[in-house]
């Protein structure tokens, strides 16, 4: 089930601490991050799959890149799968070791792949053209490969990677050429890889992958080479809506543990989510400043648009809000809810019901942990975002809000046209 919030007096709490408060301490829109639920996501996923299997976690940082969030994981023993340069960097400043990451890339650059052999991270090739292209740069290192395994799942298209035709990874009838071309450059490879795609509805298509991957595996094992570690990629669904079921986390983990360990001789399974650490551990707060009865529909304007939280607006996902000081009132009507973007499709919600909003109120949307802040812009100018963390009733910024003239730091204006 999505998850539930205390509450106070009417007002919601987050880690112990009361939206309001947090929204007047630190203004608005804001993303609060709980602690002890990243802590919590993460042991429930590592308890699920080490039940069964040597199992090491590598958190998909993509989904939410905060060195503080990125410290906690550290903490927890995870690793951590990263997919360019700057998420590298960025997990080595929060303390991880090189060999800690995977880089798993897509239509990477030479001088990418440079600087991340250079930083002694491990390569998850995801073409032959990578392959080739990185042995003109180092070899004898050990690398892994990402496979096409023609399973794809996802929660909008745009997220389903492990489809047939896909642009990730290498198709299946080429896996056991390209494993065989790699120990001839002088590559070690020791792992293979596959990620089917982002919070589809169930589980069983992990399966099907596990399946293939299984095959492919004793495959290359027919050549000689006997890889140490399997990547089932991330994927996990998580709840969005009020009585959305969780995924079924421990059937997965001991079918697909099962698929590995009856079928072949792979010892290590590496799972890469990030939803499932991040996504319900954080809660968007925005303010309520505009309140519009546009005839046919009414609005509750906020501060916070598609600039703050794309993920309605690009794929049309549906996060739960509710007003954080009207916690638990009976609701009234049915608003849309719109930001700040000069776009008809900025919206939040549509066709909510809510308990009578008014100017001032502060609106919390839910479960934006993951691919919230990560995927904030500066459009219409608007600055970056405050993110703050709270930990059993103590809150702290950790990432302060960008300020409008930090927007300008890296633009030049010709001097000609100063005039
Ligand atoms: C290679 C890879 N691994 C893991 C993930 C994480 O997916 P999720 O956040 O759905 O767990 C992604 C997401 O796009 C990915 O591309």
């Amino acid at each position: 089930m999505m998850r539930d919030f205390d509450s106070a007096d009417g007002h919601m709490l987050i880690g112990g601490v009361r939206a309001t408060d947090l929204a007047d301490k630190f203004g608005t829109p804001v993303y609060v991050i709980d602690e002890q639920r990243i802590r919590k996501n993460y042991r429930k996923v590592y308890g699920a799959f080490s039940r069964y299997m040597e199992t090491r976690v590598h958190y998909a940082c993509k989904a939410n890149a905060n060195l503080a969030v990125l410290n906690i994981l550290r903490q927890e023993g995870s690793g951590i799968d990263a997919v360019s340069i700057g998420e590298v960097k960025t997990c080595l400043k929060a303390g991880f070791k090189p060999s800690d990451i995977m880089y798993t890339g897509v239509n990477v650059s030479d001088g990418e792949l440079q600087e991340v052999t250079d930083l002694g991270v491990m390569i998850n090739i995801d073409s032959e053209s990578e392959m080739e292209r990185l042995a003109n740069i180092r070899t004898g290192m050990p690398v892994s490969f990402r496979i096409t395994p023609g399973v794809g799942s996802g929660h909008d298209d745009k997220v389903i990677t492990g489809n047939k035709g896909a642009k990730f990874g290498i198709p299946r009838e080429r896996v056991l050429d390209a494993y065989i071309r790699a120990q001839d450059l002088g590559f070690r490879p020791v792992g293979i890889h596959a990620h089917i795609g982002s919070g589809g509805s169930d589980v069983s298509p992990f399966v099907d992958e596990a399946e293939i991957l299984a095959d492919l595996i004793n495959g290359i094992g027919e050549t000689g080479i006997d890889l140490e570690f399997v990547d089932i990629g991330g994927g996990i669904p998580v709840p969005y809506k009020p009585n959305e079921e969780d995924a079924d986390l421990d059937g997965m983990a001991s079918e697909v543990t099962d698929v590995f360990e009856m079928n072949t001789d792979v010892k290590r399974i590496i799972i890469e989510p990030g939803r499932y650490i991040v996504a319900d551990a954080c809660i968007l707060l925005t303010r309520c400043v505009d309140i519009k009865d546009a005839g046919v529909k009414k609005y509750v304007g906020v501060d916070a648009g598609f600039n703050t939280l794309v993920r309605p607006a690009m794929y049309g996902s549906y996060h739960h809000i509710a007003i954080a000081n009207k916690f638990g009132r009976a609701c009234t009507d049915r608003y849309d809810i719109a930001g700040p973007i000069c776009e008809t499709g900025d919206y939040l919600g549509h066709d909510r019901v809510l308990p009578s909003p008014a100017e001032g109120d502060l609106i919390a949307v839910y479960t934006s942990g993951a691919y919230g802040f990560s995927m904030s812009s500066n459009y219409n100018s608007r600055p970056l975002c405050a993110e703050v963390l709270v930990n059993e009733g103590e809150s702290e910024l950790v990432r302060e809000k960008e300020t409008i003239e930090e927007q300008w730091r890296h633009q030049r204006v010709p001097e000609r046209l100063m005039e």
